[in-house]
C-alpha cells in the first residue's frame, strides 16, 4: 500500500502531521515530533520579535476538544530558521514554516526571510491568527487577504499555503475562493480554530482561560463538521492544482480518511496531539491503513475527494 503524497514537489511519506501551535515552539518539542510517526515537522506561528504570549491560564480541554488563547508566544523567526536547519539534518523529514506577523511588511519580510533557507520545505502563512486583542482575522477580511497574499507571493521563493480561518456561508466560500484562485498558491490549510469561542465551567461559574475575558479559538471535535465543510467547498470551488490540507478534529484514522474524501492532500493534527501526545500520529496512520485494506484502496489518490453526494 502506498500512503505517500506530494504538495508541490514535497513527497511525504504518508497524509498525517502535526497542526501548527501544539507542542511545537521549542527546539526540544519540535524535535520530538521530528521522532515520532509525523510526516513533516510544522513549526509554530512566529513573529519578528519573540513573544511571551497571553497570560496563563490559556490553554484548556475538555471531552469535546480544547480553546485556546495563546497569543503566539513564539521564539522570533530568526530562531526557527535555525531551528528548521537543525530539524532537517537530524530527522530528513518536511520543516514547515509558519509565518504570523504582527504587521503586513513583517509577513513580507519573515517570508522573504524563510525563502532563503535551504532546509524549509514548505511555507504556511497564517490568515487566521484569533487571539490578538484589536486584531480581527486577515482571512476574515477579503480585500486585506487579496493585497497580503499578492505580495507575498512575489516574494515567496518557496512553495506557499495559507491557513485560513473556517467559513459558515457560500457567499463568503466564493469570495474567498475568488482571491486564492486570483493567486494561486500552492496550497490551503482548512480550517483554524472557530475563533473566539467561549467554554465555562459550571460549578465554579468561571470562564476556563483567563486571556480576552475567556473567549478563545475551539479546536477538536466541535470543528469537526466544519473542517470537512470547509475542505469539501474549497475542494469544489478552487484550481485543481492548489492542493488542500484538513486540519479540525481528527481523532481517528477515519477521521483522516473523511477529511480525504472531502478532498483533502494531507492532514493536520492538533487537540489530539495535545491529548494524547506524540503517539497519535502512529496510532492514526496504522487506522487509516487498516481501513485502506478494508475497503481495498492501495494509494490516497483512489479515493481523495470522491466523496459521494446523495442525488434525487
Ligand atoms: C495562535 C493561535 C492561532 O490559532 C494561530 O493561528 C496562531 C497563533 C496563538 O494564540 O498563539
Amino acid at each position: 500500500m502506498n500512503l505517500g503524497i506530494n504538495i508541490a514537489g514535497i513527497e511525504l511519506a504518508h497524509p498525517i502531521f502535526n497542526a501548527s501551535g501544539i507542542l511545537d515552539e521549542t527546539l526540544e518539542e519540535m524535535e520530538a515530533i521530528g521522532r515520532s510517526e509525523s510526516s513533516a515537522i510544522l513549526m509554530k506561528s512566529c513573529t519578528l520579535e519573540p513573544r511571551e504570549g497571553n497570560p496563563k491560564p490559556r490553554y484548556y480541554e475538555d471531552e469535546f476538544g480544547s480553546i485556546n488563547s495563546s497569543g503566539l508566544p513564539n521564539k522570533g523567526y530568526k530562531e526557527y530558521g535555525k531551528y528548521a536547519t537543525i530539524l532537517k539534518a537530524k530527522f530528513k523529514k518536511p520543516v514547515i514554516a509558519s509565518v504570523s506577523g504582527m504587521k503586513f511588511d513583517d509577513n513580507v519580510r519573515i517570508v522573504k526571510f524563510f525563502s532563503a533557507i535551504q532546509e524549509i520545505d514548505l511555507i504556511e502563512l497564517n490568515l487566521s491568527c484569533p487571539n490578538l486583542e484589536g486584531r480581527p482575522q486577515i482571512g476574515y477580511d477579503f480585500e486585506a487577504s487579496d493585497k497580503l497574499i499578492r505580495v507575498v507571493k512575489d516574494v515567496c521563493s518557496k512553495p506557499l499555503g495559507l491557513k485560513l480561518p473556517p467559513y459558515f456561508d457560500f457567499a463568503h466560500f466564493d469570495m474567498m475562493a475568488k482571491v486564492i484562485n486570483r493567486h494561486k498558491p500552492d496550497f490551503v490549510t482548512c480550517i483554524n480554530s472557530l475563533g473566539d469561542g467561549l467554554i465555562i465551567d459550571a460549578e465554579k461559574e468561571q470562564t476556563v482561560i483567563k486571556p480576552k475575558g475567556g473567549f478563545g479559538g475551539i479546536g477538536g471535535l466541535y470543528c469537526k463538521p466544519t473542517a470537512l465543510a470547509n475542505v469539501r467547498r474549497f475542494y469544489e470551488i478552487l484550481d485543481k492544482d492548489i492542493k488542500i490540507i484538513g486540519v479540525g478534529g481528527i481523532n481517528s484514522g477515519k477521521d483522516v480518511f473523511e477529511l480525504i474524501l472531502a478532498g483533502a492532500s494531507a492532514v493536520q493534527i492538533g487537540t489530539q496531539f495535545a491529548k494524547e501526545g506524540l503517539n497519535v500520529f502512529g496510532r492514526c496512520v496504522t487506522e487509516l491503513q487498516d481501513l485502506m485494506k478494508k475497503k481495498k484502496y492501495g494509494s490516497i489518490d483512489e479515493f481523495r475527494g470522491k466523496l459521494r453526494v446523495i442525488s434525487q
